[in-house]
């Protein structure tokens, strides 16, 4: 599947994590165009995504209680990893945002969950294969926006670049725009774990901090994956992605 590059750039600032939605279901035509998504965008090995239009029990739980409890979605997406394949966590990652930026550019809101979920129930409604794993889920509707508690500003801070590069300068517009983009993907309890090496042709991704809170620090790096080549893809550069050992994730090398 192409990318739709400036669809989903645009989508980058639109989409915020929305946990209270309206019990209005989506149509079933939208929901079968998101399938097709679901089912076509497979760039990488070890990483699909499985549209669930009728849940069978709430997937969905809380920190205590129903704090940052995912409420009301009609439906979900859940990210399925393979745990046998190599890089699977950054695969993913790069997967279920590109699906989660689709569903932004068609005023769907979602929520990447890794954490609160009961992925025993999420097996309920998908079914797996041996090594896989239900990673994680967003669940796909319309926000109920004047419920939306977690919605705050905190939530949407965003490190300065200055604090996200080890090495090289923001001196062309693709590096800029690229890394621009990166800064504003979502990551687990927003702890925005990725840092950026800049060369002459390349932005090498790893990840740095030191709690892990549960969640893979590659999944959030996947993600900054996808920003970053919607960043220089939307500049007319085009790239490739070499999938590397951890602590870096990858490397996004242009051809131009
Ligand atoms: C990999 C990943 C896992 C997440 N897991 C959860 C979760 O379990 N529960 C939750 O309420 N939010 C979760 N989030 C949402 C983040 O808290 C949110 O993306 C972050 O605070 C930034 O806010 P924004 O998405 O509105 O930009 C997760 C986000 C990512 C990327």
């Amino acid at each position: 599947m192409h990318i739709p590059v400036d669809t989903w750039y645009d989508a980058i600032e639109k989409r915020h994590s929305v946990r209270q939605y309206t019990e209005e279901p989506v149509s079933s035509g939208l929901l079968a165009e998101i399938e097709e998504i679901c089912e076509e965008f497979t760039p990488f090995a070890g990483a699909r995504a499985v549209l669930v239009r009728a849940p069978k029990s709430d997937v969905f739980k809380g920190l205590i209680g129903p704090i940052l409890k995912v409420k009301q979605a009609p439906h979900y997406v859940a990210f399925v990893g393979d745990t046998e394949v190599n890089h699977f966590e950054a695969a993913l990652g790069y997967l279920g945002e590109g699906i989660i930026l689709e569903a932004t550019s068609r005023a769907l809101n979602t929520c990447w969950v890794t954490g609160f979920f009961r992925p025993e129930r999420a097996e309920e409604d998908v079914a797996i294969r041996d090594g896989e794993q239900i990673v994680g889920v967003s669940p796909l509707g319309y926000a109920e926006e004047s419920k939306d508690r977690v919605g705050n500003k905190r939530e949407h801070d965003r490190k300065p670049l200055s604090k996200l590069i080890k090495s090289g300068d923001v001196d062309r517009e693709w590096v800029e725009l690229a890394l621009e983009a990166a800064r504003l993907a979502p990551s687990a309890v927003n702890r925005q774990p990725w840092r950026f090496a800049i060369d002459s042709d390349s932005i090498t991704i790893s990840y740095g901090g030191f709690i892990d809170w549960g969640t893979s620090k590659v999944i959030d790096c996947g993600i900054a994956m996808l920003h970053v080549e919607l960043g220089a893809r939307h500049t007319g550069e085009v790239g490739e992605w070499s999938l590397l050992s951890k602590p870096k994730v990858a490397r996004f090398e242009v051809s131009t």
